[in-house]
């Protein structure tokens, strides 16, 4: 049975990547000091899979606890999902997201080496494309002009990862792009976890149907596209989180050296305001907005071209914009 670190394990995307690993029959073990998510996720992982999750509550960045964890489980391969990812946040704080995600990534692959374990997932974004030359997006377009500092780290860690596959003849590594990540497991036992006031499109709906927030502001209906609202590239995390089995199963296939990319997103952009109407549409409740000025750093359109996962991983979305959004809403409901 092969043996898989998810760093991160206790996030959105790395609880949702747990839960499809197990079905895949891997070994799972998640690395999570829970700084960004809840306890609520393991029991939730319990409750999907009825299987107790293995968890070491350390920080990535922490050497010694890194290697302990190594010298305990020896895996075979790793998924490092682990990162901080508030875009505001890192213009904030910029160094607080250099220091963790690229310190995280420096860290980890010191550990792999030491331990001799090749392969590895990187959780990377399509924020490395910046405006993107031309849409959909394909992993060949220009990267490097990141809008945010939390977007920076993204390229820095695409590009260490290059770097030290070149370095590392037997290093097999494939990085995937993701697009905006939406959703819940269909179960309703794990979801997104936004600390405070959500940042992303999504969760900020669900509080506003809910009434824990008084009204979504959409930012800006002034953009040149069919209704004026921001064009995203909205995939299902369970979609998402399938991707990341396959990828590790064609790396366990591949000769070395390997440092491929891969964009995760479904192909279809969607405006905003087509997700808000889609939202209210499927799962019968209204969502109070307005429209609000632009937000700073916002790009017009972003969606993908999704023809290497396909013919490569051979992975493809199964779930809609409208199933994503009613998992959503079951999630917020769940929360309560
Ligand atoms: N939006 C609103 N109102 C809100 C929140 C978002 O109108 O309250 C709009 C945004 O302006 C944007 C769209 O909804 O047009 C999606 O915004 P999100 O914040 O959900 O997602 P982004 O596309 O801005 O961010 C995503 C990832 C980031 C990544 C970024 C790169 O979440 O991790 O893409 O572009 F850095």
């Amino acid at each position: 049975m092969k043996k898989t670190i998810v760093t991160g394990g206790a996030g959105f995307i790395g609880s949702h990547t747990w839960v499809e690993l197990l079905a895949a029959g891997c070994t799972p073990i998640i690395v999570d000091d829970l700084r960004n998510s809840e306890e609520r996720v393991l029991l939730g992982l319990e409750k999907i899979t009825g299987r107790k999750p293995v968890i070491h509550r350390i920080d990535c960045t922490d050497a010694r606890a890194m290697n302990l964890v190594f010298v305990q489980e020896k895996p075979d391969s790793v998924i490092h999902f682990a990162a901080d990812k508030a875009v505001g946040e890192s213009v904030r704080d910029p160094l607080k997201y250099y220091h963790n995600n690229i310190g995280s990534l420096v860290t980890l692959l010191r550990v792999m080496a030491d331990h001799k374990v090749k392969d590895l997932v990187f959780s990377s974004s399509c924020t490395v494309y910046g405006e993107g030359d031309k849409l959909p997006v394909t992993e060949d377009s220009p990267t490097g002009a990141a809008a945010s500092p939390y977007g920076y780290t993204k390229v820095v860690c695409e590009q260490m990862l290059r770097d030290a596959s070149i370095a590392d003849p037997a290093l097999r590594v494939v990085m995937l792009r993701y697009f905006n990540p939406i959703g819940a497991h269909p179960s309703a036992h794990i979801g997104e976890l936004p600390i405070g006031v959500p940042n992303n499109l999504v969760p900020f709906i669900t509080q506003a149907a809910a009434g824990l927030r008084d009204k979504l502001t959409v930012f800006g209906n002034d953009y040149p596209t069919r209704d004026g609202s921001c064009i995203r590239d909205y995939i299902h995390v369970v979609d998402l989180a399938k991707a990341h089995v396959l990828a590790l199963q064609w790396i366990a296939k591949q000769k070395a050296p390997l440092c491929e990319v891969f964009n995760l997103g479904t192909g279809q952009g969607n405006t905003v305001l087509e997700a808000v109407h889609t939202f209210e549409e499927v799962n019968g409740v209204k969502v109070p907005f307005v429209i609000g000025p632009r937000r700073a750093g916002d790009v017009v359109a972003m969606y993908a071209d999704t023809a290497k996962s396909l013919n490569v991983l051979g992975w493809r979305t199964e779930l809609t914009l409208g199933d994503a959004l009613r998992d959503a809403w079951r999630w917020q409901l769940a929360l309560g």
